[in-house]
């Protein structure tokens, strides 16, 4: 079997994941460990479920604000942005 590589953007960089891949793999396999910023303090959150339970890991995806990056795949083109506060 073989993989395919993608190319998206993660804050306005490249960055190459594996079809198939959600997200949050892609973003771990990046190096980045940070999703969001929270509404109140501006704390910092990352992957703590990875089962689309606990809503750590919301990104902005072509524009969209709150995608759970756990449980979305990734694809070939995306936009994603880490998320400040509740949206872009
Ligand atoms: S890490 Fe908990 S919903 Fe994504």
């Amino acid at each position: 079997m073989s993989e395919k590589v993608i190319t998206c953007t993660l804050n306005g960089v490249i960055l190459t994941a594996i079809s198939g891949q959600s997200i949050a793999a892609a973003m771990i396999s990046s190096g980045e460990r940070i999703n969001r910023t929270t509404r109140i303090d501006g704390s910092f959150r990352g992957i703590f479920c990875g089962i689309g339970a606990c809503f750590d890991c919301l990104v902005v995806v072509d524009g969209v604000s709150n995608q759970r990056a756990c449980i979305t795949e990734v694809r070939n083109g995306m936009t994603i942005q880490t998320q400040r506060g509740a949206g872009p």
